[in-house]
């Protein structure tokens, strides 16, 4: 069979925290990784399997990322999706779930979401020097590459979406 061509496209402006997180799926998945600004909307549409990630930002995903999305054009090929947040989530209202219904708008068949907490210095948490100051940490890492390859394998024996 021939190779998967993986991409992720990820934000992460704030720490890059969800950079490193959207490195260890990489790892794993022989994916390339690239910010929105990079990615040229044509590469999604080529890949296989395609993650977005990004930090969450007054409740959402990044609007970078989200724009981006928005910009795709309609596809039938899988996805997933990761976040990094300050605060835990709420399990009825994951910070993903905006960007899954987007992605499934376009056509995207979205195998799973995955979030962690990491450190966070937005303005109320500034005066006491942040939150989460260690995460992501080696647990959420390994996390994540479970995760991705959770993903994968659903992938790789799928049948065509
Ligand atoms: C301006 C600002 C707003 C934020 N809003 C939220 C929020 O609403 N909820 C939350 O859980 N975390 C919030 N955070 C924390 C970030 O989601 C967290 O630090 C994330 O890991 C940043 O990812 P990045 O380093 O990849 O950009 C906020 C951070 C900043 C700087």
């Amino acid at each position: 069979m021939e190779a998967m061509k993986i991409v992720i496209v990820c934000t992460s402006v704030s720490h890059g925290n969800t950079r490193r997180v959207a490195d260890a799926m990489a790892d794993v998945l022989d994916a390339k990784v690239v910010t929105p600004e990079e990615a040229d909307p044509a590469e999604p549409a080529g890949a296989d399997l395609v993650g977005f990630g990004s930090g969450v930002f007054y409740g959402k995903l990044h609007h970078g990322l989200t724009d981006f999305v928005k910009t795709l054009p309609p596809c039938r090929g899988r996805a997933f999706v990761f976040a990094t947040s300050g605060l835990p989530e709420i399990p009825p209202r994951p910070y993903t779930r905006a960007l899954t219904r987007l992605l499934e708008g376009k056509g995207y068949e979205v195998d799973g979401a995955f979030s962690c907490r990491a450190f966070d210095t937005w303005a109320p948490f500034k005066i006491v020097g942040g939150i989460n100051k260690h995460r992501p940490a080696a647990e959420d890492l390994t996390a994540a590459r479970d995760f991705a390859e959770r993903v994968l394998r659903a992938a790789a024996t799928a049948p065509e979406h």
